[in-house]
């Protein structure tokens, strides 16, 4: 399996809650590294472009606004089938349905507070991750 690096979001109903450590251990656990990471507070127009794949969708104002509450923090986790792995290491994006052990099934709490975002493909990863880090910023 190829190296790969993927984009990952520490959402607010998470930050607020201080989960990050925890939500970083079961990552590191998996064997996914935190080879950039950074805590910021997205602007209304940063998370509208950074989901505008779900314009049309009836939620968008809902994410948007849920994202903008807080503070996210926004990292790159490496490793070999990175972008798999963490989906999976995420569990499904309702944490009604998610697996034992995911991040989503330990502290999400509902499908719009659900804790992570993971990038769910490579060419996606790539842009999401140039979105938010210069490759200066990310120290494999
Ligand atoms: S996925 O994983 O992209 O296939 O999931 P999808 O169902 O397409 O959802 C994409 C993101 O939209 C969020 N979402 C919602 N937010 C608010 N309300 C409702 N009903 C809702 N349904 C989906 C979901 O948390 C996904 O966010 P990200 O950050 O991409 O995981």
């Amino acid at each position: 399996m190829a190296l790969e690096r993927t984009l990952s979001i520490i959402k607010p109903d998470a930050t607020k809650r201080n989960l990050t450590g925890k939500i970083n251990a079961v990552f590191e656990d998996a064997g996914l590294r935190i080879v950039a990471q950074k805590r910021i507070h997205l602007t209304e127009k940063q998370a509208g472009a950074f989901y505008a794949v779900h314009k049309e969708r009836p939620f968008y104002g809902s994410l948007v606004s849920s994202m903008i509450a807080e503070p996210v923090v926004v990292q790159v986790l490496q490793g070999e089938g990175a972008v798999a792995k963490n989906r999976e290491v995420m569990g499904a994006t309702n944490p009604a349905d998610a697996a034992e052990g995911t991040v989503r099934k330990l502290f999400a709490e509902s499908i719009e507070a659900n804790s992570v975002h993971g990038s769910d493909s490579l060419e996606n990863a790539k842009n999401e991750i140039s979105f938010f880090f210069a490759e200066t910023e990310i120290l494999p």
